[in-house]
């Protein structure tokens, strides 16, 4: 008996648990109700009283060194062993997921669609990877024009064209606006039109806070008989004023584009400090939101429409653009990293 228990002592001291179960293990080996110990206990019974007096004491000291060894041990492990308890008590409350939110983006692409529908317009849209005539040569770009280089375009692989001979320039390109669903849109119909064509675009740009190599447009076109630029100012005038706020002021300015003649880029009041200055205006109280026109009459009968007899207007604006405006954010990257403290921030619905 003494043998044994020597034996055991030196098992005792060499064990080091490294888990809640190796020390239950432990535990029930030497200090269970049919453990080793126990059984000591039981021969113990059995041995001459000269032995007992010898034995009793080495056998009360091993059995305080084993619950030493066990108590020592066994708070080391205590979050493992609840959480094993735990997860066998099915009436515990649950630990309950968190509901996904919008992506910001999103959030302000379904306002921006709300307020055109409360104007009778429709949604549309279009392919990304788009040919050179609805890209371009149907918006009445000149064959020459800058915007076609490869700078700004992403051209599908030749390779991937079979019409295409390799080595040349791709007919097909990641679109870099939305206005080829304009095309489409017409292309296929009868006027009148009345249409909203949200959709991601692709320019070849490098990287940055303030660039991205793609990002999101939403598209209108109004197309009918004696549609003018009246028509156009109302319509983005009840826009703004609702995405905005009332009192929000708007101006437009000539510009240029090729598919729309008069042109004109539209600015607001500077929604953050309201036409006082500030960074975000860059101290000159207006932001520009979109760029608009009046349907150049060229784009009409590229899609047979009689342009005689029906006139239009069109707009289009970055989402992005209008999201920072709205929520002050100065890096263009968080939209597309998925980190979820930025995500987060923003209104969260059920789906
Ligand atoms: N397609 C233009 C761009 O990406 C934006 C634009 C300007 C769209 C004027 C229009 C418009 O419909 O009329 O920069």
């Amino acid at each position: 008996m003494q043998s044994k228990i020597n034996q055991y002592t030196s098992e005792i001291e060499a064990f080091e648990p490294k888990s809640a179960e190796e020390l239950e293990q432990f535990r029930i080996k030497f200090l269970g109700t049919k453990g080793i110990i126990k059984d000591l206990f039981d021969e113990f019974k059995a041995v001459s009283p000269e032995q007992k007096r010898v034995l009793g004491k080495v056998l009360n000291q091993f059995k305080q060194l084993a619950e030493a060894k066990f108590n020592d041990n066994k708070d080391n492990f205590t979050g493992a062993a609840q959480d094993a308890a735990a997860s066998e008590d099915l009436t515990l409350p649950g630990e309950g997921f968190e509901i996904g939110g919008r992506h910001p983006l999103n959030l302000v692409r379904k306002e921006i669609v709300e307020i055109f529908k409360r104007l009778g317009f429709v949604l549309a849209e279009g392919p990304e990877i788009e040919d050179d005539w609805h890209n371009f040569s149907a918006l009445n770009f000149p064959e020459e024009h800058p915007a076609r280089d490869m700078q700004d375009t992403f051209f599908v692989e030749a390779s991937s064209n079979p019409e295409t001979e390799k080595g040349k320039k791709s007919e097909f390109a990641l679109r870099t606006h939305t206005s080829s669903v304009q095309v489409r849109l017409m292309e296929h119909g009868k006027p009148p039109f009345r249409a909203l064509m949200p959709g991601r675009v692709y320019r070849n740009e490098a990287i940055s806070a303030r660039a991205h190599c793609f990002f999101h447009q939403v598209e209108g076109l109004y197309v009918d008989e004696n549609v003018s630029f009246a028509d156009l100012k109302q319509t983005l005038y009840y826009f703004v004023q609702e995405l905005y706020g009332e009192g929000t002021k708007l101006r437009f300015r000539p510009s240029y584009f090729p598919f729309t003649e008069p042109s004109a880029e539209m600015d607001i009041s500077c929604t953050i400090c309201k036409g006082a200055g500030c960074q975000m205006c860059k101290y000159s109280g207006w932001v520009e939101i979109l760029g608009c026109g009046m349907i150049d009459p060229n784009v009409l009968d590229n899609v047979n429409i009689d342009s005689k007899k029906y006139t239009g207007f069109a707009f289009g604006m970055g989402i992005e653009r209008i999201t920072n405006l709205k929520y002050q954010i100065k890096d263009l990257r968080l939209f597309s990293e998925n980190d979820v403290r930025f995500l987060k921030q923003f209104q969260t619905e059920t789906i």
